[in-house]
């Protein structure tokens, strides 16, 4: 076959995989239906940041390892298939299988005796054993003995695939022992532990890495709200409980979301067992962009012609990945108080104003996304010296350090120390 492997959605978990694989010598197809994305990164450029992996596609274009395609059907000329496709979910609380399904389709009359099927995608728990079924249902094939299917989820963390596809260990969870034999001999090239399991347990394995995580923030998210009833700080609350205790470990608040967290929760909880419990949590996570304009309004008043600067549009810090932000929802929710929001994010493709036209005169700033940029005393006096002198500052983050969620321009000598 032509092809090693056949990477079927080239975003930023399939892009750089691709990549990754070719690097290491195999024969690539990168499938991606986006044409305008498949001539960017034909033409050597990454359509998105991912830290290091410009630099292994300046190695692997233009060789003979990586061909590109905008057809799925086109997998079949690989020995392997990987699907990173998107998987949302409906407002329904239950996963969205279409791309999943589109792709099933498209492969089903072109697949062969020998071929693996590898879902990477993050999906519900019974999906790959329902696309083990679908292939037997509708092709006959005895799956685990002449294809091979398996779940592998992507566990790595925006910004770190490069360094953490060779160290985290790699889960793979095939119906029947030869499909993860042959599924972990296919990730074996990067070195990482391989860990066999079944595939519902690599698929809850996999969703609850991401509720953890999104449970783990919405506790001190809920604090900071609560914080606020009592008029009580959340920081030192924090502080008491985390200091010298062995049984701490509270995060700090801020603006939880992104495209995975917000979603991979509704994955459990479309037959859980506690309905309800995992939407609490996302209830919270989702409620702290109006909890801060709600604290803006009782400090300073009607917003309407009011100037707001929101730092950071992106997700989560060092990335331009702005999908599912709640920076967003924090902007609409302040449009709708008929305020004048301006945005500053050096990071992402959106375009804004710069850090002086967006916090200039500024009544209100406010930090939705902790970029470096953004945080320690001296970038806390840099955005004190332009904005309006009574400027309400507001930073869930603590990433300025002043430990207030909401503080005045002139408290914040005493603040950060500075005269
Ligand atoms: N982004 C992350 O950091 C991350 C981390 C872990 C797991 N995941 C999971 O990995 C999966 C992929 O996520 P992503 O962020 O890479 O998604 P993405 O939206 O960035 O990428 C999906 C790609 O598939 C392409 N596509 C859509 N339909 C297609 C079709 N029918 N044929 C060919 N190409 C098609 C799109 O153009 C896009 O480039 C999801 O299940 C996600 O939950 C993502």
């Amino acid at each position: 076959m032509p092809y090693d492997v056949a990477i079927v959605g080239l975003g930023r978990v399939g892009l750089p995989l691709a990549l990754s694989f070719a690097d290491r010598g195999l024969r690539v197809l990168g499938i991606d239906n986006d044409t305008e994305r498949l001539d960017t990164v034909r033409a050597g450029r990454m359509p998105f940041r991912e830290t290091g992996t410009q630099e292994v596609l300046d190695r692997v274009i233009g060789g003979d390892g990586l061909g590109f395609s905008d057809r799925v059907v086109d997998a079949a000329q690989a020995e392997s298939i990987v699907i990173t496709l998107g998987t949302p979910s409906f407002s329904h609380i239950e996963i969205d299988m279409r791309d999943i399904r589109s792709a099933l389709d498209d492969l089903l009359p072109v697949l062969r005796a020998g071929h693996a099927l590898v879902l990477r995608s993050t999906i519900a728990p019974g999906t790959t054993d329902f696309v083990a079924g679908y292939l037997a249902k509708h092709r006959g094939f005895a799956v685990g003995t002449e294809v091979y299917v398996a779940h592998a989820p992507e566990r790595i963390a925006a910004g770190r695939f490069l360094e953490e596809i060779v160290s985290l260990p790699c889960i793979v969870g095939g119906v029947g022992e030869e499909s993860g034999e042959v599924v972990g001999r296919l990730f074996e090239v990067f070195g990482a532990p391989i860990v066999q399991t079944t595939p519902v347990q690599a698929e809850l394995a996999k969703i609850w890495t991401n509720i953890l995580r999104y449970t783990n923030f919405a506790l001190p998210n809920l604090l900071m709200i609560d914080c606020e009833q009592y008029s009580a700080n959340v920081f030192e609350v924090i502080d008491l409980i985390n200091r010298d205790y062995p049984r701490g470990g509270i995060a700090n608040p801020g603006l939880t979301a992104g495209s995975c967290l917000r979603k991979d929760f509704a994955f459990s909880e479309e037959r859980s067992n506690s309905p309800g419990m995992l939407l609490a949590v996302s209830r919270v996570n989702e409620s702290v962009p109006l909890f801060l304009v709600q604290g803006v309004k009782r400090r300073i008043g009607p917003l309407t012609g009011r100037k707001v600067a929101v730092l950071g549009l992106a997700f989560k810090a060092e990335t331009d990945d702005e999908r599912d932000s709640l920076s967003h929802k924090l902007v609409r929710l302040l449009e709708r108080e008929l305020a004048d929001v301006a945005i500053h994010d050096p990071h992402v493709q959106t375009p804004s104003a710069s850090l002086e036209e967006a916090v200039g005169n500024a009544d209100v700033v406010i930090v939705a996304t902790n970029h470096p940029e953004f945080c320690g005393s001296e970038a806390l006096a840099e955005i004190v010296d332009v904005a309006s002198p009574d400027c309400l500052l507001v930073d869930p983050w603590n990433s300025w350090g002043s430990a207030q969620v909401f503080a005045y321009a002139a408290e914040v000598p005493a603040l950060t120390g500075r005269a």
